[in-house]
């Protein structure tokens, strides 16, 4: 689990520039791998797993052929691994073995990238029920706090604002009512826009992103709440991705939720590879970075 933040950088530029992220990604990947060997005590792994798709392609690239380069020397196999299988299966990476989500569950994803609420069978077995039409939650927060000057990255410091805002000042659109399977938070985003050009210097801060936070919110947990009674046999509902990290998102939904949360991280990659690998399931020098890839196309 040894991560190599390029959020200090981002921040700098206000959000992520493909190629500064892929040069940082070159920078970074083997002194990234060789801290992960020596803090596990190992010299050379059994298998590599690495994210191939979706994502940046630049960045994804850099790690894929180090993947290919190490298992090649090493004479180890490899796997590309979905990075959504790997966020479903990050609430998997735990001491606790008891406390594991038990099977069916729905998994909100919601991320910078992602907002979808997967139908999760068995590992491996995955159906979308509800995704965005448009932007991502994370999006939304990030571009708010980008218009109301909070920085980089925006979630975390729109919710730190709200903490002190009124969420009932500034009534925003919670996207799409009436259609139980997808999300849109491109409405939010304008009216944001306008709240800002309309109220100038008048503008609560606080207020905005109090009433950003509960737009977000609001339209994540009514979405939820539907799925939920449709889904009766769901035995968890599982938060994650960075947008799960929301205090205001986690209280609406504590009644029904399991209460892990863990942020983007190499680990869920490797524990959602390994148990591919187990089964078999190997990439070959093919391997290829891709923007997109469906999570309900996976191969068992
Ligand atoms: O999963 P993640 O770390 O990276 C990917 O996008 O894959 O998610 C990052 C997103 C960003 O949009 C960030 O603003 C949001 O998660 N985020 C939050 C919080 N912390 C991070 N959103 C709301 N509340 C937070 N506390
Ligand atoms: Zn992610």
């Amino acid at each position: 689990n040894i991560v190599a933040s390029q959020v200090e950088m981002h921040a700098k530029w206000g959000g992520i520039v493909p190629e500064a992220a892929a040069r940082a990604h070159v920078e970074a990947i083997l002194p990234v791998i060789q801290e992960a060997l020596a803090e596990a005590g190992i010299q050379r792994p059994t298998a590599l797993c690495v994210t191939s798709r979706p994502g940046l392609v630049g960045a994804l690239a850099i790690g894929i052929s180090a993947t290919k380069a190490l298992a090649l020397g090493w004479g180890i196999p490899f796997l590309g691994v979905h990075h959504l299988e790997g966020h479903i299966l990050s609430t998997f990476c735990q001491i606790h073995q008891e406390d594991a989500p038990p099977f069916p569950h729905l998994a909100l994803v919601a991320s910078g990238g992602h907002t979808e609420v997967v139908w999760v069978k068995a590992p491996g077995d995955y159906q979308i029920v509800a995704q965005t039409l448009d932007d991502a939650a994370g999006e939304a927060l990030d571009k708010g706090a980008r218009l109301l000057g909070l920085g980089y990255p925006g979630g975390r410091r729109i919710q730190e604002m709200a903490a002190e805002g009124n969420p009932k000042r500034y009534p925003l659109p919670q996207g799409v009512r009436n259609d139980p399977t997808h999300f849109s938070f491109s409405g939010v985003k304008t009216a944001m826009l306008r709240l800002v050009q309309r109220e100038g210097d008048a503008l609560s801060v606080p207020d905005a992103a109090a009433s950003l936070q509960r737009a977000v919110v609001g339209a994540l947990a009514t979405k939820i709440d539907g799925l939920l009674e449709e889904f009766t046999e769901a035995k968890a509902l599982t938060l994650v991705g960075g947008v799960a990290a929301n205090l205001a998102l986690r209280e609406r939904l504590h009644s029904v939720a399991t209460k892990r949360r863990l942020p983007d991280n190499a680990a869920m990659i490797g524990l959602a590879g390994s148990w591919r690998l187990a089964q078999g399931q190997r990439s070959d020098l093919s391997l290829d970075a891709s923007p997109s890839g469906s999570l309900e196309s996976l191969l068992n």
